[in-house]
């Protein structure tokens, strides 16, 4: 297979650094890869599989022969350069929450609506959608195939690395500040995260919920949308569910694997026909991520998009 010219845009953060991985972990076919971060980080190493590359400064690359981008630089930064990237035939994948809900913008997850991803062409943007809602509509299509989902509740407890890796730091030295019983100094959270919990991601809409409860509605509702032909098999999923001590999957035990694992199914006695199940995935990874490559996959795989160089 023909190789791909693949910009990772936020090569240092989290996400940027996991999509490295992955995309030498799956052999995807690339010609190049190139690092890409802000202009703090140019000459700063990062790995890809064996090799190391060093990063670049987004705002001086010239996109004229990249295939793909994919984009974990933040939402400020997807809106004013994937517009730009896109209009150089480079094919934008990210992972900020700028673009999923735009009607010109698939908002993909393979496993559930990998048809739609063919949409790309109008904007040359694909949008992945925020990390729960990954992992919650993988669970969520198998049942929607079998009795068409009319309600979903849903509580999220979310990892530290959802939010950067500013946030993996201040867990780490308030963490050190609670041992050495230090002052905790809080920066990036509005709270002290170190054992603790915080009920707030993004920020506070007008009807009292945030923006992180609504981005899972809406992306849900875009990506299972009912007039779409989802229906077939059921990928990504792996039951685990022994009604045992230990017979279920912690997140702990889902880091670093690509499944979305389903535990503690039963029926629920508060409503007719109502089902609660446990819903563990890596959030890096199919969160974000893995399913960034994917979606790459899916476009090479179907022949939807034929690297530059080779085009002539
Ligand atoms: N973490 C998750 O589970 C998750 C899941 C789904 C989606 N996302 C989304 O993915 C994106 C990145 O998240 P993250 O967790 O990887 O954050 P992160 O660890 O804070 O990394 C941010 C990355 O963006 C780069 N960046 C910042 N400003 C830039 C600029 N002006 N030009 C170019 N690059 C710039 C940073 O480069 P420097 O090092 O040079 O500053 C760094 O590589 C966010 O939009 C986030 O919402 C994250």
């Amino acid at each position: 297979m023909p190789g791909f010219k693949v910009a990772v845009a936020g090569a240092t953060g989290n996400v940027g650094r996991e999509m490295l991985a992955i995309l030498a972990e799956r052999r995807f076919p690339v010609s190049e890869v190139v690092a890409l971060a802000s202009s703090r980080s140019v000459g700063k190493e990062v790995s890809f599989g064996e090799r190391t590359l060093k990063c670049r400064a987004l705002e001086h690359y010239d996109f004229s022969d990249a295939d793909l981008c994919l984009m974990s630089a933040g939402g400020a930064v997807s809106k004013e350069w994937s517009p730009k990237i896109g209009a150089k035939g480079c094919v934008v994948i990210d992972n900020s929450s700028a673009w999923r809900m735009d009607p010109d913008v698939p908002l993909i997850v393979p496993e559930v609506n990998a048809d739609a991803a063919r949409g790309f062409a109008k904007k040359n943007i694909i949008a992945n959608p925020n990390c729960s809602t990954a992992q919650l509509v993988v669970a969520l299509k198998p049942l929607h195939d079998a009795a068409t989902i009319r309600r979903v509740v849903v509580a999220t407890y979310q990892s530290v690395s959802g939010a950067g890796k500013e946030a993996m730091d201040e867990l780490f030295s308030q963490t050190r500040s609670v041992f050495v019983s230090d002052p905790i100094e809080a920066k990036k959270f509005p709270k002290r995260i170190a054992f603790n919990l915080i009920p707030h991601i993004d920020a506070f809409m007008d009807d009292g919920s945030t923006k992180e409860e609504w981005k899972m509605m809406v992306e849900t509702k875009k990506i299972l949308d009912p007039r779409r032909d989802i229906l077939r098999e059921a990928p990504g999923c792996l039951v685990v569910d022994r009604r045992e001590p230990g017979g279920y999957v912690t997140p702990h035990e889902a880091t670093g694997e690509d499944a979305t694992y389903i535990s503690r199914i039963r029926e629920d006695p508060t409503i007719e026909n109502g089902l609660n199940l446990w819903v563990v995935s890596d959030n890096l990874r199919k969160g974000a991520a893995l399913n960034a490559v994917q979606i790459a996959e899916v476009l090479v795989n179907r022949g939807w998009l034929k690297p530059k160089l080779n085009a002539a």
